[in-house]
């Protein structure tokens, strides 16, 4: 057991009280009871902290190691998660209200990147530049790649543990400095995370852990003058305030923000199939999920048949604390959260949509933020629940014709982040992928994610891409090397 530190911020590889010593408190969602005081950082403490990952990258040898170097405490990072990850399973249900298997998962794909990232960071020793071929021969010409620099990561609460490794892994493999804030909602595996990255061995204010709120903590290290990256998950008005605060240095950025992602099923599709696949796009994590699939467009010949069997199958998921044993809902993350997700329910049934199961709290269970998986059938598509995100057990179904109005209803949106298609007719499932304008398009699936590739979206779904050989470089400079080699003089003077 590694000992649950929340008491204290990790700055410069020493654990501190928050300057001006106030601290907020964090729920378990499941009952509503305290779970923890955590540090309420200042504008002080984000100072602190990136003038220490400012003295890391710009004096200290973290920057300069090799890329196997850094893999070796890299794999230490993975290997502290993984001997940890019971405990961190049960901390991120505690503080997400996730049930237990997503928990684990999470923890696994988290260990997971740092090895991943730990291969790149190798990797980079063998092929240190890249050739460009010139024209004029006269020249030689490569790349060389460097870290960015120091990195604020600001995260949101729906995978706590694993969007921290998104960012830290390769920031920390590419031999960047990082100031990381997770969201005040979920905090607690950050700080265990800093525990571990201690342990493991990284130097000083290479890493440092911020927790506060976000206007307090977030917006100043957005703002701050000497961080050279900023990398941002979370909502689309919070993303838009991170765009304007890199702009007074014109700081590198990268972001990555909501969806309402479409999922079109064909008539030819394998009805359960496509139930089992619509029913994880949206309600695995309680639909707090940025690429879940909110938006299923059902070929008219298959609607009503589909239609009936996902209420059937949504009306037998197992709802209650993410601890218990086979319950594949639990609550969401937040009051705030659960009072929006209700208030978005509302105004779609005002709207003129078909509520046709679900939306409102399980009537055994009194206390938590608990939700019935809701299903909205003949959703407008002026009305809010079918253009806005909701970020909550809430899916809205259409019919649709042909191909052609598929795309152009799945494609009328302000979003791009993922998209899915189904059918039986692959060249028909892959035309229409190349026609959905997002980032992310599954095919027969909806929502797995692997660390190998490229995650990120089109439109207002961000700026970017992480995961994969994306997001390394996404933390790496471009570097263009140019060598002159003729033995005769230029000619500009000299003739
Ligand atoms: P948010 O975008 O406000 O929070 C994300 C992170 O930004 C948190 O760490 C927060 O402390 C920080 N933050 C907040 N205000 C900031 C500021 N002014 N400057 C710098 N950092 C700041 O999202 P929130 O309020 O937690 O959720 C609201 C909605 O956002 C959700 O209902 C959902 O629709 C969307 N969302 C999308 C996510 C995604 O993965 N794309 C993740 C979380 C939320
Ligand atoms: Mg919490």
């Amino acid at each position: 057991m590694i000992p649950i530190q929340h008491k204290h911020l990790y700055i410069d590889g020493q654990w501190l009280a928050p300057v001006n010593g106030q601290h907020f408190t964090t729920l378990d969602p499941s009952d509503e009871s305290l779970l923890a005081e955590v540090p309420a950082a200042s504008a002080e403490d984000i100072d602190l902290a990136v003038q220490a990952a400012r003295r890391a990258f710009d004096h200290g040898q973290w920057p300069r190691l090799s890329g196997s170097q850094r893999a070796v405490v890299l794999r230490r990072i993975a290997e502290g998660i993984r001997s940890h990850a019971e405990q961190l399973a049960e901390l991120e249900v505690r503080d997400n209200g996730k049930p237990l298997p997503e928990a684990q998962w999470d923890i696994a794909d988290a260990a997971g990147c740092f090895d991943y990232y730990a291969g790149l960071a190798e990797a980079t020793d063998s092929a240190p530049r890249q050739t460009i071929a010139l024209a004029d021969e006269r020249f030689s010409s490569w790349v060389e790649r460097e870290p960015v620099g120091v990195v604020g990561a600001i995260i949101p609460w729906n995978f706590p543990l694993l969007m921290a490794a998104w960012k830290v892994a390769p920031a920390l493999a590419a031999g960047c400095c990082i100031v990381l804030k997770p969201s005040e909602l979920t905090s607690l595996s950050a700080l265990q995370l800093a525990a571990i990255v201690h342990e493991a061995g990284v130097p000083a204010g290479v890493f440092n852990l911020v927790t506060g709120l976000g206007p307090d903590a977030g917006a100043p290290l957005a703002e701050h003058p000497l961080v050279d990256k900023l990398a941002f998950t979370g909502s689309v008005p919070t993303g838009r305030r991170i765009m304007q605060a890199a702009s007074r240095e014109i700081k590198n950025l990268s972001l990555e923000l909501g969806g309402k992602s479409p999922f079109i099923v064909f008539a030819d599709s394998d009805i359960a199939a496509a139930v089992e696949w619509i029913m994880f796009g949206i309600f695995w994590n309680q639909g707090q999920v940025c690429s879940a699939t909110s938006r299923v467009l059902v070929q008219r010949e298959l609607y009503p048949a589909l239609l009936e069997r996902l209420i059937a199958e949504t009306g037998k998921l197992r709802i209650g604390s993410g601890l218990q044993e086979g319950v594949l809902l639990g609550p969401l993350v937040s009051r705030g959260q659960y009072d929006k997700v209700l208030a978005a329910i509302e105004a779609g049934r005002a709207s003129g949509a078909r509520l046709v199961h679900g939306g409102e709290r399980p009537s055994d269970q009194p206390v938590g933020y608990y939700l019935t998986p809701a299903i909205f059938a003949d959703v407008p598509t002026d009305s809010a629940i079918w253009r806005e995100e909701i970020f909550g057990p809430v899916v809205c179904l259409r019919a649709f014709g042909g191909e052609e109005e598929a795309l152009r209803l799945a494609n009328d949106s302000e979003f791009g982040l993922a998209a899915a298609v189904m059918s039986a007719d692959i060249e028909r499932a892959e035309r229409v992928a190349r026609g959905l304008r997002a980032g992310i398009v599954w095919i027969n699936c909806s929502q797995p994610t692997f660390t190998e590739a490229p995650w990120g979206g089109y439109k207002q779904s961000g700026i970017g891409r992480e995961l994969g050989q994306w997001g390394f470089d996404s933390y790496r400079e471009v570097k263009q090397m140019t060598r002159y080699d003729s033995e005769q003089p230029w000619g500009w003077y000299i003739k």
